[in-house]
């Protein structure tokens, strides 16, 4: 299990669920980890889990550029500029997010400020780290709700994911030539904090869990293995490309 020995692995939204997952296997394959969060208190305890010498925290809100600047401008002070990015962290607003002719503009917003103007924040300043040191890996989370009409009240949610799969190969083929490689993972339905509306509510959960041709939930756990592929040099002729780890769902 050292397949990231070496590395500095960046991850948002890792003070829990699929992000805590990735940052936490990145560490027992050998990278250094920074759990990149806007909740500090919840990073902190990660990097407690995780184990303090391999792992620190950035507080980072990724809808904030000056956050995200500042964030990346200390790890390079202190030699942790990352050579893996995953662009992970993400909202979903159930019960706000809702078909386009119900849905508010702040609610739209709010989405697309975390999900894709953060993304494409992360995605900037990792490329300008990764131009500093001579190339990497960034990683985006996806959605199959970015593929497919999964959720008729989920507007602001999939136009946001759609548009970080778009983000991904264009920012993929604009820096291959420096070594820089870009890749999606779509995660399935994965049982976190973020889905609680539907995995809390048997009938929504047995209506998902009955589309997924794998017959299960995904877990956190399911995600870590393609990560630590596309992070490592066993992906070194992966970019620009969309891996979808999600039970056979995007396949119907
Ligand atoms: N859970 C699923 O079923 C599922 C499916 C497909 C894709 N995804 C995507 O996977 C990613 C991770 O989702 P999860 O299920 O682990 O969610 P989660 O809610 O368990 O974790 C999200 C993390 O992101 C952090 N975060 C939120 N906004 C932030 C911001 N502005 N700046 C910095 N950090 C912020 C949160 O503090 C939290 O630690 C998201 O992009 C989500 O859209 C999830």
């Amino acid at each position: 299990m050292t397949r990231l020995q070496g590395r500095t692995a960046l991850v948002t939204g890792a003070a829990t669920g699929i992000g805590y997952a990735v940052a936490a296997r990145f560490a027992r394959e050998g990278a250094r980890v920074i759990v990149a969060d806007r909740d500090e208190a919840a990073a902190i305890d990660a990097v407690a889990e995780i184990g303090a010498d391999l792992a620190r925290v950035a507080v980072m809100d990724i809808s904030d550029e000056r956050s995200v600047e500042a964030a990346f401008a200390e790890l390079a002070a202190e030699q942790w500029t990352p050579d893996v990015v995953v662009a992970n962290a993400g909202v979903q607003l159930f019960g706000q997010d809702a078909k386009a002719a119900d849905l508010d503009l702040e609610v739209w917003r709010r989405t697309v400020d975390v999900n894709l103007t953060g993304t494409f924040l992360t995605v900037k300043h990792a490329v300008r780290g990764l131009l500093s040191i001579g190339g990497g890996s960034i990683i985006l989370t996806g959605s199959p709700t970015g593929l497919n009409g999964e959720g008729q009240d989920f507007t602001a949610y999939s136009a946001t994911k759609a548009g970080i799969h778009g983000l991904a190969r264009t920012v993929a083929a604009a820096y291959a030539g420096q070594n820089i490689r870009v890749n999606t993972v779509v995660p399935g339905y994965t049982e976190t904090s973020l889905v609680t509306a539907i995995s809390d509510d048997p009938a929504s959960r047995a209506a998902i869990v009955g589309r997924i041709p794998l017959g299960r939930a995904g877990t956190p756990r399911d995600v870590e293995g393609i990560m630590v592929f596309l992070a490592s040099d066993d992906g070194a002729f992966a970019t620009g490309a969309l891996f979808a780890v999600d039970g056979g769902m995007t396949t119907l």
